[in-house]
């Protein structure tokens, strides 16, 4: 298999002690580091913003990964930018500006993805394929950590897979919700090769060897 990814998602990390956290993280062996923005409107939850990229960008070297719930990304594309994010995807159903907005996010020289949440269906992505770094399936409805992985999640990474493979072999396939050591190594045969996960990271007694366990 192709090299994985691990990106431990800062949702489940304690927010009033985020540098120890990233750096708890960084020293069990974690790739990137996912953050999941929210605004209350596209998702029924609100973490934070630009700041939090900025200050964690002072903290690491890693990859940092922006997962954008919010709507209408293309408003806050420049402050994510500057504060020092690698990669922001963004949701395909948060805005009808889809591709304006991708191209926003490589203009400004980050990495960009487009996500599709579990009623979306992979056929989508085509159109935006040919412009994204990054391709996110995600396995729970965006909002929350802790949810129980959706099934037929697997089913859509073989579909993308093949997508990818025919379009843009350089797009990596991502898959955030509901990853476990159990449910990992199918998703990773369906095609997944970058792994976010955070209840099941920030949750564990020894995050070092989840994180191994998950790249095994
Ligand atoms: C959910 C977020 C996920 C979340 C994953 O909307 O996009 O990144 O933190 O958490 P777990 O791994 O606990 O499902
Ligand atoms: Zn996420």
């Amino acid at each position: 298999m192709s090299k994985t990814f691990i990106a431990p998602s800062i949702l489940s990390a304690n927010f009033a002690d985020m540098g120890a956290e990233i750096r708890r993280m960084q020293d069990a062996g974690a790739d990137w580091i996912h953050c999941d923005v929210m605004d209350g409107i596209f998702v029924p939850n609100i973490t934070f913003g630009p700041k939090m990229i900025k200050d964690i960008r002072k903290v690491t070297d890693l990859v940092l990964d922006v997962h954008l719930m919010i709507t209408e990304p293309i408003r806050y594309i420049p402050q994510f930018a500057d504060a020092g994010a690698d990669y922001i995807t963004i949701q395909v159903e948060s805005t009808d500006k889809v591709e304006e907005t991708l191209l926003a996010i490589k203009e400004r020289g980050c990495k960009c993805g487009a996500v599709i949440s579990p009623d979306t269906p992979v056929e989508v992505l085509r159109k935006y394929l040919p412009l994204c770094d990054m391709a996110l399936v995600m396995s729970v409805h965006p909002g929350f950590g802790g949810q129980k992985f959706i099934e037929n999640s697997v089913a859509k990474l073989e579909e993308l897979k093949k997508l990818r493979d025919e379009i843009n072999p350089n797009c990596i396939i991502e898959i955030d919700g509901g990853i476990t050591e159990d449910n990992v190594q199918k998703v990773r045969a369906a095609g997944a090769e970058a792994i976010v996960a955070g209840s099941a990271i920030f949750g564990s007694k020894d995050p070092a060897k989840t994180i191994a366990n998950m790249k095994l």
